[in-house]
């Protein structure tokens, strides 16, 4: 029998992420038969790659969805409120990767390797890919989650500029291009001078004085682990990195779980890569590559059930891109695409 092949479309093709998702849709021969590249009127008419042949840019606005079974977005919840909708009436399956419908109680937040199973249980064809950071701690905390129980995780995380799209990483060039030749600095992007320096402030504030990105590692933990009752303290920092975020985690777990207990489920679960002793992985180590790289797992000497761990990834692969396209590849492996 003949595989199955769907058309594909991609809003947000010339960003950051959505040229990875073009990139991994080839690379992982996802089974389609058109991918088409959307992005703003600005891009229409200009050219991205998918795997060595040339897509042209079409404009979002225009673009009649019916041609289409499978709508990957990734170009802000801006976009995703404006023409989200209309994929969906047009009869596709859509994968959002903003938050716009994070927190919709009839859309699924999904991460493959930690909730996969629950698609079985929704009926909608939307559903939403998780925010970067929250998508590496919980591969990486998952198995820990199952076999003692997650009271509470404190956390600080060390978020690199790609995460803010491709003009967070020109505003770090440019100002490390600044300082160098003593010119005059942009400050545009993020609030504050980011090269050579840190922010602590990602997004806007609450007024809980949380940020916008710290909320939402309360909240999608508590969706993506069902569990309304686990405590989560979060500092999102942004670092002067152009590619991969990290996290310093330390849990309080229900049962006392070591340091080699937890290195044991770490080193079988999926999508995790373990290292142990006194090597540890660094956001270098994480970019380009598919992981979640876990490290420096040891014992709270302050905490009887502490348990401290160090968690990077690419954030515009597990981060973003990845997750979204190992979602289409669950639909399509479950029938129900
Ligand atoms: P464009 O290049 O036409 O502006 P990044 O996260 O790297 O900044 O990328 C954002 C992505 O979102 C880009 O592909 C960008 O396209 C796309 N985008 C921004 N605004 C719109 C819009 N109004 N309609 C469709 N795509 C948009």
């Amino acid at each position: 029998m003949q595989e199955r092949r769907f058309r594909i479309g991609v809003v947000g093709a010339t960003g950051a992420v959505g040229q990875i998702m073009l990139a991994l849709l080839h690379a992982r021969a996802f089974p389609a038969s058109t991918v088409v590249a959307l992005a703003s009127q600005r891009s229409v008419g200009a050219c991205v790659d998918f795997g060595g042949e040339t897509l042209v840019v079409q404009d979002t606005a225009y673009f009649d969805f019916t041609a289409l079974d499978l709508v990957l977005f990734s170009a802000g919840s801006a976009v995703s409120q404006r023409y989200v909708q209309r994929a969906l009436d047009a009869g596709c399956y859509v994968i959002d990767n903003t938050s716009c419908f994070r927190y919709d109680v009839d859309v699924p937040l999904i991460i493959p390797e930690v909730n996969g199973d629950i698609l079985a249980h929704h009926a909608g064809r939307l559903i939403a890919n998780p925010n970067c950071i929250v998508m590496q701690l919980l591969v990486a905390l998952k198995p820990i989650y199952d076999c003692a129980g997650i009271v509470r995780m404190n956390v600080s995380t060390y978020q690199s500029v790609s995460g803010a799209g491709s003009s967070g990483i020109a505003m770090l060039q440019k100002q490390v291009g600044e300082l160098a030749s003593s010119t005059p600095l942009t400050l545009e992007k993020f609030p504050k001078q980011i090269a050579f320096n840190l922010i602590p402030q990602i997004d806007t504030f609450h007024s809980n004085g949380y940020t916008r990105e710290e909320m939402k590692i309360v909240l999608e933990t508590q969706k993506i682990f069902d569990d309304p009752h686990i405590l989560v303290n979060p500092t999102a920092v942004r670092v002067p990195v152009y590619y991969g975020h990290a996290a310093s985690v330390h849990l309080e777990t229900r049962v006392p779980f070591t340091a080699e207990a937890a290195e044991a489920v770490l080193a079988h679960a999926p999508g995790v890569v373990l290292y142990s002793g006194h090597d540890y992985p660094t956001p270098c180590d994480a970019a380009g590559k598919d992981g979640v790289f876990v490290g420096r797992v040891r014992a709270d000497i302050s905490h009887a059930h502490g348990l401290n761990l160090w968690i990077v990834s690419d954030n515009l692969r597990k981060g973003a891109a990845l997750n979204s396209i190992q979602i289409a590849e669950l639909l399509v492996q479950k029938g129900y695409l």
